[in-house]
């Protein structure tokens, strides 16, 4: 039994996918842990499509890249490192945030999530009922050895995306999990320290 810190703290960004399938069975058990999420009411308002037709992915990743060229790509070039991250890390990671997006599609199998939502209008707090589940997916895909990327970039051409995903009306897409066997190996994430985003008891009182 491996252990649930060591699953959530090697759960990284794992973009290089070979195009080997993925057996069904671990794709159920993926899903399986994103209905055990929580979610508003427990009304599970959720939908995930799983796709491995390439024609649908090709379609879609067509709008994926389009946002990298005309946002993502400009944006990774002319801004620093994140927190915590050194600038080679994260030149490493704009190489890999262009590989997933040339070869999106080419994952074997993608979990889009999505909330049905009927005639209601999209608020603040609905991705609080999807993202739960997704995190649960990344997660057990993690357990199972297999990678993926919690991805929305697809919204910067949400309409033309959806329109491909082939979503009916009231259905809105908030992730694609695109998922496969990874080329590299899982590794801790990084991230900047605790003390940095924590504070105790009062606003901007350091957390010791
Ligand atoms: C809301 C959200 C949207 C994201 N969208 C994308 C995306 O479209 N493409 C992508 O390659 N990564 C995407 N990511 C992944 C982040 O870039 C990644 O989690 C972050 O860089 C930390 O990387 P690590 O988990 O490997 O440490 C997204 C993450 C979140 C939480």
């Amino acid at each position: 039994m491996q252990d649930v810190f060591d699953i959530i703290h090697t759960t990284r960004a794992m973009r290089r996918l070979k195009p080997d399938p993925v057996p069904d069975d671990l794709v159920r058990k993926i899903l399986e842990a994103g209905v055990a999420a929580a979610n508003g009411g427990n009304y599970q308002r959720w939908r995930f499509l799983v796709i491995k037709d390439t024609a649908v992915k090709k379609a879609v990743q067509v709008w994926y890249k389009k946002a990298f060229d005309e946002v993502v790509g400009p944006r990774y070039a002319n801004s620093p490192p994140p927190p915590g991250v050194s600038a080679e890390k994260y030149a490493r990671q704009h190489h890999a945030v262009e590989h997933l997006t040339e070869h999106f599609h080419e994952a074997p199998v993608w979990i889009v999530a999505c909330l049905d939502e009927g005639k209601n209008t999209p608020t603040r707090t609905s991705g609080a009922s999807i993202y739960p589940a997704v995190q649960n997916m990344l997660l057990a895909a993690r357990a199972l050895g297999l990678g993926s990327t919690l991805t929305t970039r697809h919204l910067l051409y949400a309409k033309e995306a959806e329109a491909a995903l082939g979503l009916p009306e009231g259905v809105h897409s908030y992730a694609i999990l695109p998922i496969g066997w990874p080329m590299g190996k899982f590794g801790p994430v990084g991230r900047t320290k605790l003390e940095d985003v924590v504070f105790n008891e009062r606003w901007g009182q350091p957390y010791a």
